[in-house]
């Protein structure tokens, strides 16, 4: 019997079909369509909504075990690269496949650097939001905008165009952030500081008034890499999935980049950041975390920054986070939400119904305590996401467009609507409730 290959009996013809696996686990889809029971058939398809068993692609870029609680970047443990890498070093290592020399990162930088102002006309575009605006909306459609700046941005199977976008993205969106903070209050923007590293000039375009140079806090600047660093890939998420998605059209990478944003934007995925502070601003103090875990339990609501698909164990990212969050409070001085964050998880971790979900802290738990102690507004925490997660995006375009295997991203659907109807004339036609 081969190894390799599955052999299914259909019993309603008592045929059978050898379906060779592919790198041991997994079966094409296409196979499935052999099986029929009558030569004209379509044959069989897969269904699986939100794509909870079907890999889209083949990558090298993330590996994840769920179980273990293992995160890899091209096969580096995700400790030792936010322990021992900076960002733009990772941002390398993440778009092409191994760490850079001192050589290849001082050109890699400078690269970045360079791109890291924005067409005056986009700071006019940027001025015609409110001033109540959120960041996260203006973030992505700013990001969609570029496309009208860069029309070359348009060649995606040319590699050297390809290039020149990742650098403008990766160079730019900090800028952006940075602006869509400023505009929220009303500030005038403060333009980037080349001499600066990629997070202290991020610093200093959110936070220079008006002395000559900003000085960024060392401490400050280096939790923001490793912040950036922990956000940067992960593998099929939603918003990966998304840029590879519209990517697959052949759009250029600033709107599928905007897409992306959009995607990461919702509550369940990095939006959840900013809804975990929601949450422990709701909960008010460490004793009322029970209370507040009956709620959950009884169904309403869900524990922000909790849970996770693949993760069915404590996501490595927040552990790192929670180290990480002791020296920006040294610097900052504490923040009281930790201490009812610390509880909630105390509780939920010795809660059955949390275990036996196998629900832990996520990356998104502890990230915007972290954020709020260095004075970044809730508002601000999903754009903090997208920043570092565009280097992932933009990593999984490349890899997808590079893939002889992909093409248009085009699923099929089970049909469960009305058979062949006659036409009614409006006269003939008699109400019918419609779903509020
Ligand atoms: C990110 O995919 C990625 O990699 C994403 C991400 C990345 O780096 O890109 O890691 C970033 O998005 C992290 C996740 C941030 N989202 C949140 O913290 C929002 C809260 N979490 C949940 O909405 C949920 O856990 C998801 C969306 C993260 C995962 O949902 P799944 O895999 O679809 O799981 P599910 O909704 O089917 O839940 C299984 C059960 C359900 O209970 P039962 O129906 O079996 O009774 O667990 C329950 C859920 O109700 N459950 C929760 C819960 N999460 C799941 N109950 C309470 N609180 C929660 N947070």
């Amino acid at each position: 019997m081969d190894d390799d290959a599955l052999t299914i009996i259909d019993e309603r013809t008592e045929s059978s079909y050898d379906v060779p696996l592919l790198d041991g686990g997994a079966l094409r889809a296409m196979d499935l369509r052999k099986i029929k029971t009558r030569s004209e058939d379509f044959g069989l398809m897969s269904y699986d909504p939100a794509f909870m068993n079907t890999a889209s692609c083949r990558s090298a870029i993330t590996f994840i075990d769920g179980d273990k609680g293992i995160l890899r970047y091209r096969g580096y443990p995700i400790e030792e690269l936010a322990e021992k890498c900076g960002f733009l070093e990772v941002a390398y290592l993440i778009l092409f496949g191994e760490l850079p020399t001192a050589q290849e990162l001082d050109a890699w930088v400078r690269d970045i650097t360079r791109h890291t102002m924005l067409h005056e006309t986009t700071k006019k575009f940027l001025e015609g939001f409110s001033l109540q605006a959120h960041p996260m909306g203006m973030f992505i459609s700013t990001v969609a905008a570029l496309s009208t700046i860069y029309p070359d941005a348009r060649n995606v199977l040319n590699p050297e165009s390809r290039q020149l976008q990742v650098r403008r993205l990766i160079g730019k969106v900090p800028t952006i952030a940075a602006y869509t903070y400023r505009h929220s209050l009303g500030y005038p923007y403060v333009y980037p500081d080349n001499e600066l590293s990629y997070s202290a000039n991020f610093m200093n375009m959110l936070w220079r008034m008006v002395e000559p140079r900003y000085q960024a806090n060392p401490v400050i600047a280096r939790a923001l890499d490793v912040l950036f660093i922990l956000h940067a890939d992960h593998e099929q998420n939603c918003s990966t999935n998304t840029m590879r998605a519209v990517g697959s059209s052949q759009a250029d990478p600033f709107v599928c980049t905007a897409a992306a944003a959009a995607a990461l934007s919702g509550p369940l995925h990095g939006g959840a950041n900013e809804q975990v502070l929601k949450m422990l601003d709701e909960i008010g103090s460490k004793d009322r975390v029970p209370a507040y875990v009956d709620k959950v339990k009884a169904g309403h609501g869900k524990l922000m920054g909790f849970g996770h698909r693949v993760y069915k164990n404590y996501d490595p990212r927040a552990r790192i986070i929670k180290q990480t969050a002791d020296s920006v409070f040294k610097i900052t001085g504490g923040n009281p939400k930790l201490e009812i964050a610390l509880e909630l998880e105390r509780v939920a971790l010795e809660d059955e119904y949390f275990v036996s979900r196998k629900l832990y802290p996520n990356v998104d738990f502890y990230s915007g305590i972290i954020y709020q102690a260095m004075g970044i507004p809730t508002e601000m925490f999903t754009v903090m996401f997208a920043i570092p997660r565009t280097v992932g995006w933009l990593a999984q375009w490349q890899e997808m467009i590079e893939d002889p295997e992909q093409k248009i991203a085009r699923p099929r659907q089970i049909y469960v609507g009305h058979g062949k109807r006659e036409f009614v004339s409006i006269e003939k036609r008699s109400s019918h409730a419609v779903a509020a």
